[in-house]
This record gives structure tokens, C-alpha cells and sequence, in this order.
């Protein structure tokens, strides 16, 4: 049986000042009239699978429970006291979906996806399903556009069932190194989308990260029901360390994978309209845009503009000149960034974060 499991406690500084803390990226309704979130769990409408368990962080827990209210479909929501990135919050979900008696195969999804394909994403899922159940821990893969930085990359060795062995994982390659593997081939992006056996994931943190195994094991065992949530016990979870499955999992199983020859990690191929909407870049790649590129929202006027990405909250906002930019206005800040700077977003907010 599939167990889904949405992974919702991001921040999604990229889309500073879209998202918030308190607003991350997987609660905006950035593509229509549902959030990223919503959309994630619609997604899987037609699969046969368990009631799926949504985990973030405490702090969200109202706008998770009223958004997945909306939607209409019954999901459990696990909370955790402090973000711990993504291997702690899958090793909660492992402990958890054992204690139902089964050992489930776990399909783990990132909240800030967009997948226009349903039908195409569904048969990946269903080509991984044989490799999950004989013991792989199966990544999808994208084809790569261009030497993004903020992925991962996924080297793809002998077929194995539907997919192939993954011979190497590198998470967040610099950009030169992006480069080589692009000009190399051979190489997906990874789509952050993950479909293990329960045991199978608790039994790679044990072999790679022993502290985070016990920890997740104690603060499932002693968390607590609260309402809708359950609250994952604060004390034990919050000794975990702060890792994502990428680095703290994939890249150690797949070289381990390459050296012992034991049954590891697969990539299974995702052709399905994938976008991570993770930066200003990948969201003015799936908004509409006019004839000259210009991607506008709200109360916007542009004049002799290109390529544009401009979200106008409360002010009119226009521009005269101007290509390649972010404008994003807000009740509260501006910003006003090179479109390709995506990834620098997060370096912005730690230095205004430091400046107070
Ligand atoms: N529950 C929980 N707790 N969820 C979290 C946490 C956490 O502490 N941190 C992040 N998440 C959620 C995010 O909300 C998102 O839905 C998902 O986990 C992935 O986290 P990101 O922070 O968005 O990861 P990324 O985009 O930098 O990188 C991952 O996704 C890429 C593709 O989108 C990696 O898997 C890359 O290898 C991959 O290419
Ligand atoms: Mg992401």
C-alpha cells in the first residue's frame, strides 16, 4: 500500500516577500485559486492510497489544517515543534507508518511543486512502484533545461525495472559543475520526490545518520494527539540535526550503492510539466506571460519592458525600460531584483535579517 507523506514545512525564502515566515511558499496561491499545497495533495485524486500525512511546522498549524479543510480530503497533519529540514520529517513519517502494523511504501512530496501532467506523473509513480516494493529507494528524474544550482542532479546508471540504478547523486552542484553534467549528459534533476518502504528509509538513516534514527523512533513514540495534529514530542525531535534526504541520505546511499554493489537508491524518469517553484526564475517560467514575456499580476503597467516577473499587491506598479527584473510589491516592502538572481534571494534575507 502507498502511504503519501507531503512534506509542508519549508520556508520558501526564495520567494521573499511573497512568502513568509509565517506565509511560506507552499500556502500561496501562486498558479489559480489553490495553493501549492492544495494542489499537491489534489494531485494524487485516483491513486489508491492511504490517507495521506502532511508534516510541518507547528507555527502553520491553522493555515494547514484550514487549507486542507478546503480541499475536502481527509489527511493527517503532524507537527513539528522546530523545523529540522526534510530526513527528520520523512523519518517521523517512517516511524509513524509502521505503527500501523505494515510497512507501507512511503511517497514523499515536496509542497512546492508544480506538475501540469496528473496522468503522466501518476504512471511514474506506478513504473516506481515495483522498485519501491523490491527494496529501492526511487527518485524521480527530471530532464535537466539548464545548470540550475538550486537541484539536485541524478546520474543515471543500468536499467533496472522501469528506471535505472542512480549511480550518483549530487545535491546543489555550483554552477560550473552544473555545467559539466549538463554538458556531459547522462544526468537528471532530481524532482524531490521520493517512494521508499517505510523500513527501508529507517534502515538507511540508521546505517547513515544513527542520531537522527533514535530521535525520530522517541519522538514519534511519545508524541501526543491534539485535535487534528499530533504533535511530534518537542524534546526528542528537536535533537535531531538540521539535514535534507538529499544530503543527508542520497548522496551517501548512492556511492555506497556504487562501491558495495548492494540494492540502494533508482531513478525513475518524470516527464510531467515538473517545476520546482522555488525561485522567481521557475515561477516567471510557468506564470502566462505577454508577447514581450512580461508576467504580471494585479495592478501592473508595463512600457517598453521584457521578461518581466511583476506582482503588484496593493500599488499600482509600472515600468518603463526595463528587462529581465522582479518587481514585487507588498503591503509592507519592495523588491526589486535581476530575474536571474533566484538563488540569491536567501543570501539577501540573511543579511537583512543580521542588519535587524
Ligand atoms: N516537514 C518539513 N520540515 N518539511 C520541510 C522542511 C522541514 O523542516 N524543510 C523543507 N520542507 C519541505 C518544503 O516545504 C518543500 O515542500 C520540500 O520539503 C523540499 O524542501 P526545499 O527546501 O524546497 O528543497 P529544495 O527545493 O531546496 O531541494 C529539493 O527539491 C529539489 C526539487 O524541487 C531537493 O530534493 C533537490 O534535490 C531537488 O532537486
Ligand atoms: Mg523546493
Amino acid at each position: 500500500m502507498i502511504q503519501p507523506v507531503i512534506l509542508s514545512g519549508g520556508s520558501g525564502t526564495r520567494l521573499w516577500p511573497l512568502s513568509r515566515r509565517d506565509y511560506p511558499k507552499q500556502f500561496l496561491r501562486l498558479t489559480g485559486e489553490s495553493s501549492l499545497l492544495q494542489l499537491t495533495l489534489v494531485r494524487l485524486d485516483g491513486l489508491n492510497t492511504l490517507p495521506t500525512i502532511v508534516i510541518g511546522n507547528q507555527a502553520h498549524r491553522f493555515l494547514l489544517a484550514e487549507q486542507l479543510r478546503e480541499t475536502g480530503h481527509a489527511a493527517r497533519i503532524m507537527l513539528e515543534p522546530e523545523g529540522r529540514n526534510t530526513a527528520p520529517a520523512i523519518g517521523c513519517a517512517a516511524w509513524f507508518a509502521l505503527q500501523g502494523g505494515d510497512d507501507p511504501l512511503l511517497l514523499v512530496l515536496p509542497a512546492d511543486h508544480q506538475i501540469r501532467d496528473t496522468a503522466a506523473f501518476h504512471a511514474s509513480l506506478k513504473a516506481a512502484q515495483p522498485l519501491a516494493e523490491a527494496g529501492y529507494l526511487v527518485t524521480f528524474g527530471v530532464v535537466p533545461e539548464r545548470a540550475e544550482t538550486g537541484y539536485g542532479y541524478l546520474k543515471c546508471g543500468a536499467v533496472v525495472g522501469e528506471g535505472f540504478e542512480l549511480e550518483r547523486f549530487v545535491e546543489k552542484p555550483d554552477l560550473s559543475r552544473a555545467e559539466t553534467y549538463l554538458k556531459e549528459g547522462g544526468y537528471l534533476w532530481n524532482g524531490g520526490i521520493y517512494m521508499v518502504r517505510a523500513s527501508i528509509y529507517l534502515n538507511a538513516l540508521q546505517r547513515l545518520q544513527p542520531g537522527m534514527h533514535r530521535a525520530c523512533e522517541q519522538a514519534v513514540a511519545l508524541a501526543e494527539e491534539d485535535l487534528d495534529f499530533l504533535r511530534l514530542d518537542s524534546q526528542t525531535f528537536c535533537q535531531n540535526p538540521s539535514d535534507s534526504i538529499d544530503y543527508a541520505v542520497m548522496e551517501p546511499l548512492a556511492s555506497i550503492e556504487g562501491t558495495e554493489g548492494v540494492k540502494g537508491a533508482a531513478v525513475v524518469p518524470l516527464d510531467a510539466g515538473w517545476s520546482d517553484i522555488g525561485s522567481f526564475t521557475a515561477l516567471w517560467e510557468v506564470s502566462d506571460k505577454n508577447d514581450l514575456g512580461n508576467a504580471t499580476e494585479g495592478n501592473v503597467w508595463t512600457v517598453d519592458s521584457r521578461n518581466l516577473l511583476v506582482r503588484a499587491e496593493h500599488r499600482l506598479v509600472a515600468t518603463l525600460g526595463l528587462d529581465d527584473l522582479v518587481i514585487i510589491e507588498t503591503s509592507d516592502c519592495v523588491l526589486v531584483a535581476r530575474r536571474d538572481q533566484g538563488q540569491q534571494i536567501k543570501t539577501l534575507m540573511t543579511g537583512l535579517e543580521q542588519a535587524g
